[in-house]
């Protein structure tokens, strides 16, 4: 498989969980040893689609660049920005959204869940188009592929839709992404294991986040919804709430969940509940660390945030220009 150029955005909602963890940021990162054009942003304009408090947003925006810096997304082998210091992914967003039927906008299950059941009076139309400006994103850089969890990939397939209407029109100007899904693609929340694991629930307990310390990690996850059969199974339709913590623990200590099963042969949910709290308490112990140092170091994430916009301003110029020739405005 040959990667030419990756992108992968991210959404400023606070500090990262561990669906965001697992299902998207420890691929970005072991990606920055297989590819050489590397740009993940911070996508602070797909925020704005959902109503958000001002100084809660910019306070958000940092702290997510800094989660990733503390995963290990190495600002010296990938572009790390935030997505409105490029003004191109707006205007390619207009672009585009001027050949992107509404039916197709309409089809998305995300809108269905989320906009198309809300009053038409308050749901904005950034909702309703954002999947296009995602594809925007996407397409600025001429990714040829994108990290993702699970429920993006239906706005991926999307932008792979606009990228050949768009070429059928102008000429082969886009390759058509493909998206690159880790093993484990969807971490479902802790309190509700039929939802998936998400910044947008309003129970804490439902998500471990990249900051919580020991004690809430164990907390949560003796809070978290199991079943009252005594034995370790892995059965996601029959046993929803036992199987997302074997895969949790299948992601975090990288063995099968059969082999998890096999582990816990004879053994309790208890017994699974707090030797996975025991593994996360290790695993994420290092990466509060560094939260917190980078927390206290504003000039050195500033700087990253700046080179980063630089550089991703530098393509997407060079891209843009290309485009507006192509449609007829320059
Ligand atoms: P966002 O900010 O909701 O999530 C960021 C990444 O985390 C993954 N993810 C999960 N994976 C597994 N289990 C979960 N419970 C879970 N929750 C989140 C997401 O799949 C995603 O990869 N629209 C995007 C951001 C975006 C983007 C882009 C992504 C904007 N432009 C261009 C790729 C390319 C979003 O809201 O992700």
């Amino acid at each position: 498989m040959v990667i030419q150029r990756i992108f992968s955005g991210i959404q400023p909602s606070g500090v990262a969980h561990l669906g965001n963890y697992l299902g998207a940021i420890r691929q970005w990162v072991s990606l920055q040893d297989k590819c050489e054009s590397i740009v993940y942003s911070v996508v602070d304009l797909h925020s704005l689609s959902v109503p958000q408090a001002p100084l809660l947003l910019k306070r958000n925006i940092r702290s997510m660049t800094v989660c990733l810096l503390a995963c290990g997304v190495d600002p010296d082998k990938s572009i790390i920005f935030q997505q409105s210091q490029v003004p191109q992914h707006a205007q390619l967003m207009w672009l585009l959204s001027c050949r992107t039927p509404s039916g197709w906008l309409s089809r998305m299950t995300q809108w269905k869940a989320k906009g198309a059941t809300s009053d038409r009076d308050v749901v904005s139309l950034g909702l309703f188009a954002y999947p296009v400006l995602m594809a925007a994103d996407v397409l600025l850089y001429k990714a040829t592929h994108v990290p993702v969890g699970e429920d993006q990939l239906q706005h991926l397939e999307l932008t792979r839709d606009i990228a050949r209407s768009f070429n059928s029109t102008y000429g082969a100007t886009f390759p058509e992404p493909k998206p690159l899904l880790s093993n484990h693609k969807r971490v479902m929340s802790l309190r509700n294991p039929l939802q998936k694991m998400s910044k947008s629930d309003n129970q804490e307990m439902s998500r471990i986040t990249l900051s919580d310390t020991p004690d809430e990690i164990r907390k949560k996850f003796r809070r978290a919804v199991t079943d009252s059969i005594g034995n370790i199974t892995f059965d996601p339709a029959e046993r929803p709430g036992v199987s997302n913590l074997v895969t949790i623990y299948s992601a975090v200590t990288e063995i099968s969940t059969e082999e998890v099963c096999l582990q816990f042969e004879g053994k309790q949910s208890v017994d699974l509940k707090e030797e996975l709290a025991e593994i996360l308490v290790d695993k994420l112990g290092p990466i509060r660390e560094r939260i917190e140092q980078l927390e206290s170091d504003e000039g050195y994430v500033d700087d990253v945030l700046t080179r980063g916009a630089e550089r991703a301003r530098a393509i997407a110029e060079d891209n843009i220009s290309t485009i507006t020739r192509l449609v007829g405005l320059s």
